[in-house]
């Protein structure tokens, strides 16, 4: 590698996380954030929520990067992103209320809007997965009842936007807003078709281009000032020296190629996705901190297989008030799945770990931390198999250790910290091999172990 390059490839720091999501990525960014120029969204849309408390502040973002809370840094959501155009400006709106200048955004002419007819297909396709999936098929065919297949979605529309993006004849980009009358036209066949395809799956309202041009123009006016071409935005960046920080929205485990496949979302959600949904290569990305909570939780339906359905889930629940940023639903709570953890970092490459919330678990008499898992047969397997039917028959094998009775939420040096908790850390970097960087003991900013 020439200087050069290994001088741009540092310019560069992902930060993604590695379970399903809600890990804290929020937090990290929020530490990272001062030290690069430009801090950017690459996939997802408003089904993210990042919680990000700054000046004693609390701040929800769905849709806008964590960096618009940093005066003079560049806020840009990249090409990958699905924008809802009326979440956005009402976050917009919302920030600039409490005096957070929004004027160094910019959107990617090239990312996709999420349209009010995506969010009622996501609606449809939920209500009829989960109608389907209570259907016993016993008996007659020879098969055992199925569970719901709904996926559980936040219904923000986002597997209908990006199935459009798939589709292409269908899909309106946010350069679409700029150009209301190019948009009506094509808005003709596009509401033909979903106005069909709605109907058949009984849905009762139908849209027309009149009503939908009303919708988009106004706002296509607001953000007019904000869209542009990303891709050479970065690149133009990269080449003066200037340092971008990629901020992941929900998570690896919820990829739609490596996640728990069908219950994932529908984005690129790890680094992999950085290149296609910004125009940034890999080879450009020379850090990687991958957010791992100190246990597990996942929203929606799909195979978790370290779940605690009992008195030690509802517990860490409460303590880690465990309910979802952008739909309020309570999480499913497990203990940490290192095997998946592994086989997220292994697929992000990432260069260190944030271990996050680890305060949670303090006052637990014990802890488990799953190592490998039992399939049928007997199989013991350290390697995590991303299909959700295959997962949702493995049994976790796990470790037991102590617990740590202390409160941990003032320690700021590891070395401080309880025995037994040191034990946890050490077990997690032996085991996915990667060194923890982060350690959170608590919300603030502050409460935070930097450093091994
Ligand atoms: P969708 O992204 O709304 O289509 O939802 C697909 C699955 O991903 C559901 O199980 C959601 O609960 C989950 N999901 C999507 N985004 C997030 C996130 O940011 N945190 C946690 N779960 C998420």
């Amino acid at each position: 590698m020439t200087a050069a390059n290994s001088q741009s490839a540092h310019a560069c720091t992902a930060v993604v996380g590695l379970q399903w999501g809600d890990e804290g990525k929020g937090k990290i960014v929020d530490l990272l954030a001062p030290s690069y120029d430009a801090i950017v969204r690459y996939n997802g849309g408003a089904n993210a929520g990042h919680s990000v408390v700054v000046g004693g502040e609390r701040y929800a973002l769905h849709l806008v990067p964590s960096g618009i809370l940093y005066p003079g840094k560049q806020s840009i959501i990249g090409n990958g992103v699905v924008v809802d155009p009326e979440v956005l400006i009402r976050e917009l709106d919302g920030l600039a209320s409490r005096g957070v200048d929004v004027s160094g955004m910019v959107i990617s002419d090239r990312a996709h809007v999420v349209m009010p007819y995506h969010k009622a297909e996501d609606e449809l396709r939920e209500k009829l997965l989960s109608q389907a999936g209570n259907v016993s098929t016993a008996g007659e065919a020879g098969e055992p009842a199925q569970a719901s297949r709904a996926i559980g979605t936040t219904k923000r529309g986002i597997g209908p936007c990006y199935a459009d993006k798939a589709h292409r004849a269908t899909a309106v980009r946010v350069e679409d807003l700029l150009r209301p009358d190019v948009l009506k036209r094509r808005l003709r066949h596009i509401c033909a078709l979903k106005n069909a395809y709605l109907q058949a799956m009984g849905g009762e309202k139908t849209y027309t281009p009149e009503e939908l041009i009303a919708w988009a123009e106004p706002m296509g006016r607001r953000l007019a000032p904000s869209i542009g071409d990303t891709t050479y935005l970065l690149h133009d960046m990269l080449g003066a020296g200037k340092r971008v920080l990629f901020e992941g929205a929900n998570a690896a485990l919820l990829d739609v190629d490596h996640g728990t496949h069908p219950f994932v979302t529908s984005s690129s959600t790890t680094v992999l996705g950085i290149p296609s949904g910004t125009g940034v290569p890999g080879s450009r990305i020379g850090n990687v901190i991958g957010v791992v909570k100190a246990y597990s939780t996942r929203v929606g339906n799909g195979p978790m297989v370290t779940e605690q359905i009992n008195a030690v889930g509802d517990r860490i629940r409460e303590r880690g008030r465990e309910y979802g940023t952008t739909t309020g639903r309570p999480r499913r709570v497990g203990w940490l799945d290192l095997v998946a953890v592994r086989y997220s970092a292994m697929l992000n490459g990432v260069s260190s770990l944030a271990v996050m919330l680890l305060d949670v678990l303090s006052g637990l008499d014990e802890l488990r931390v799953c190592t490998s898992y039992k399939l049928g047969g007997g199989t013991i397997t350290g390697r995590f198999p991303p299909d959700a039917d295959i997962l949702s028959v493995a049994e976790p094998v796990y470790e037991t250790l102590p617990g740590f009775p202390d409160e941990i939420t003032t320690v700021r040096v590891r070395e401080q910290l309880p025995a037994q908790a040191r034990r946890y850390l050490d077990l997690i970097e032996r085991f996915v091999g990667v060194p923890i960087s982060h350690v959170s003991v608590g919300p603030d900013r502050a409460q935070t172990i930097i450093g091994q």
